[in-house]
């Protein structure tokens, strides 16, 4: 609910459990309060009493840079006539059922700026960004362009989300000192480095406490700082990253910053990471058919033609894959990573009929078929760049670095977005592809510029334009599954996900390591666009198969293992996992996932997935190994249920509440040898819960 209590001068923005709260105060507008919900209006007013020795301004709704402001500033300009000190103003509102709209004036240069405010009101979470104005005949110069949040503690800790490639998405619980404290990216993706989550907690654990949290939509350059100061609440700036950043902008012209979804529990992590988790589901993703993949990449490589797809293609099918996906090596002279990015025209030697025969194949065995694609890049190597070398990003007097033996394409330049988007139309109206695997494999580093006099502006450039290629072949293709890729998860943000269907999580298929990546990912993003395959990555004897496949089954299961390397038994065993998979899914997909973590026993890693009427649920039991694996029997606990319902667990009734508080047995299965288990041995089990009607 959003309303503007007039005598106060404030704006009262709730939802079922949280409050924010902004205030008027001599025209500049303060947040006042954010935070769990309170009981009268009066609750959020503070009685103010300034401490004497404190003449700093610090909580303004948008940090602007007015020179009394000493929060972290997330909103700085350059006047025409050198100014930097912003006088903005408030004008007024409008209120239109769950949006708030703000107007701010800067009177004097002529720039306007109106905030944006939408409250998802079950859902526990808010929605902001602004826009700005340039109402004058004078360019203004945006130096930053963030939002800006205050946590209303004096201590707590920043908790993130940090990594590289192949080990992205471990989460990092970090105490707040004084300073100001900075993730992000400037690799013109969202990167691998960090990613755009964050929350703040005085204390928190998995269960309770309280936890402030959000994200932010970009996929280019972006930071989130933290900024602590005595005697001052926690404050959040999140938005382009300043690095580099410059935006000129000329008269009549606006610019918007990124998104920002945030919101607050009392209840820990665990339920902020499901009220993150609920609100990507309804209100950002599509409802697609998700289907269970089987990708090439790591059975085959470069080295794809049609016979070994065709008889990849059987061997998938019979395990119950549902869709097929050829991965990179398909097109130009694509032989390795050295030659043929850009040519998008089918490689002739691989595939002598075109695609057509395997397509054919494949759906006659029942499955989709999808494809690989990275678009936004070019081998030196390959006709693309022979015929257009000015097509790259990078700076004319500077050498081009290479990186995967290839460059990025400029595709800020119309001719560039058409000619993506007339292959892409190309090669999805020929044939009969239902799923997209968009890959972007290197960073951003010579930028370059578009034009001298606004060279910067090439960071936002680039990734409206990918966004606005993205935005036409899905009205054009919209019963097309995108994947986002980056090298693995170098491009998974919110904002991405209004194109992207769902993600690849890491390059890292290694089943214990991606526990550990998958985990971190629970943090901010659903289940069901997390995608994880069964692979080869460690050997096949390193895990077990089961291992493997429990790992992979936490997401949006995919198999990439070499399918030509396993027994008929073997393959037997894909089989009935995949169909354990197919059992469990919807609740994997759709189901509130809780972090189990048992103090008692460090070598347990529990997921547990639970229906929202709580009737049903799974969890997936890890021992990792550590020093005592002598023990093969636990007593686990299980979260989220209602205490009064009966569940069922492998033949035996227990109460909800008698799961929660006392637990249940749970042993690993008798397959592994016990007596001669080494201490690499990984052992998982899946546990299945069901409420048992009348008894
Ligand atoms: C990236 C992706 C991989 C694979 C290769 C192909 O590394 O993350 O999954 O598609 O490119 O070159």
């Amino acid at each position: 609910m959003i309303r503007y209590l007039d005598e106060e001068r404030m704006f009262l923005i709730s939802t079922d459990n949280m409050a924010y709260v902004i205030k008027i105060e001599d025209s500049k507008l303060t947040n006042i309060y954010f935070g769990e919900k309170l009981v009268f209006d009066f609750d959020y007013i503070p009685e103010i009493k300034k401490n004497i020795f404190i003449n700093w301004s610090w909580n303004y709704e948008l940090s602007d840079r007015s020179e009394n402001n000493y929060a972290n500033t997330a909103f700085k300009v350059l006047y025409h006539d050198g100014v930097r000190d912003c006088e903005l103003l408030y004008k007024n509102y409008e209120i239109f059922d769950n949006k708030l709209k703000i107007e701010l004036f800067d009177e004097f240069y002529g720039m306007k700026i109106f905030l944006f405010y939408e409250v998802f009101e079950h859902d526990n979470i808010i929605k902001k960004y602004y826009e700005v104005n340039n109402i004058s005949d004078q360019k203004i110069n945006i130096e930053i362009l963030k939002n800006s949040l205050y946590i209303p503690i004096l201590e707590g800790n920043f908790n993130y989300l940090k990594g590289m490639w192949g080990h992205e998405t471990n989460i990092v619980h970090e105490k707040i000192n004084q300073g100001i404290k900075s993730i992000g990216s400037r690799t013109g993706n969202t990167g691998h480095l960090f990613n755009p989550y964050f929350s703040i907690d005085d204390g928190a654990d998995e269960d309770n406490g309280n936890v402030w949290f959000g994200l932010l939509g970009w996929s280019g350059n972006w930071s989130i700082d933290v900024h602590k100061q005595d005697y001052e609440y926690i404050n959040i700036s999140a938005g382009y990253n300043e690095w580099d950043f410059n935006y000129i902008l000329l008269p009549n012209e606006s610019i918007k910053s990124p998104e920002l979804i945030f919101g607050f529990t009392n209840e820990g992590f665990g339920e902020s990471s499901r009220i993150l988790h609920s609100f990507i589901r309804k209100h950002i993703l599509r409802k697609i058919d998700r289907k269970i993949l089987y990708n090439s990449w790591e059975a085959t490589g470069f080295d794809v033609n049609e016979s070994n797809q065709m008889k990849l293609a059987e061997l998938a099918s019979k395990i119950g894959i549902e869709l097929f996906v050829v991965d990179d090596g398909w097109f130009g002279k694509r032989n390795d990573d050295k030659a043929g990015l850009g040519d998008w025209y089918i490689n002739k030697e691989k595939f002598s009929r075109g695609l057509f025969p395997l397509i054919k194949k494949v759906k006659e065995l029942g499955m989709d078929f999808g494809i690989w694609v990275e678009p936004e890049m070019v081998n030196p190597d390959s006709q693309l760049y022979r015929n257009h070398p000015d097509w790259i990003l990078g700076y004319e007097s500077r050498k081009k670095t290479e990186i995967r033996n290839q460059l990025v394409l400029n595709i800020i330049k119309k001719e560039v977005k058409d000619y993506i988007i007339d292959f892409m139309t190309d090669l999805l109206s020929n044939n009969d592809i239902s799923f997209i695997k968009w890959d972007f494999n290197r960073p951003i580093l010579e930028s370059g510029f578009m034009n001298k006099i606004n060279s910067k502006s090439i960071w936002i450039d680039y990734v409206e334009s990918f966004y606005y290629i993205l935005d036409i072949l899905k009205r054009r293709f919209p019963y097309v599954i995108f994947e986002s890729c980056a090298g693995g998860g170098g491009r998974i943000d919110i904002e991405i996900l209004k194109y992207a269907d769902q993600v690849w999580t890491s390059d890292n298929t290694n089943p214990y390591d991606r526990l550990i990546i998958q985990k971190g990912f629970s943090y901010a993003y659903p289940s069901n666009i997390m995608m994880a395959w069964v692979t080869d990555w460690a050997g096949k004897e390193t895990y077990p198969l089961k291992y493997r496949f429990h790992s992979a089954m936490l997401g949006s299961l995919g198999i990439g293992s070499n399918l030509n390397n396993y027994s008929e038994e073997e393959l037997n065993i894909f089989s009935n996992l995949i169909k354990d998979y197919k059992d469990i899914r919807n609740i994997v997909y759709e189901g509130d996932l809780y972090r189990v973590n048992m103090t008692d026993y460090k070598n347990l890693e529990i997921f547990e997935y639970l229906k929202e009427n709580k009737e049903e649920g799974v969890a997936f039991i890890f021992q990792n190994p550590t020093e005592f694996d002598i023990f093969n029997v636990y007593k686990i606990k299980l979260k989220g249920l209602n205490e009064s319902y009966v569940y069922e667990i492998e033949n035996k009734l227990y109460s909800g509440k008698s799961l929660m508080k006392f637990g249940f047995y749970m042993q690993f299965d008798s397959d592994i040898d016990y007596l001669n288990m080494k201490k690499n041995n990984y052992m998982s089990k899946i546990i299945r819960f069901k409420l048992k009607k009348n008894i």
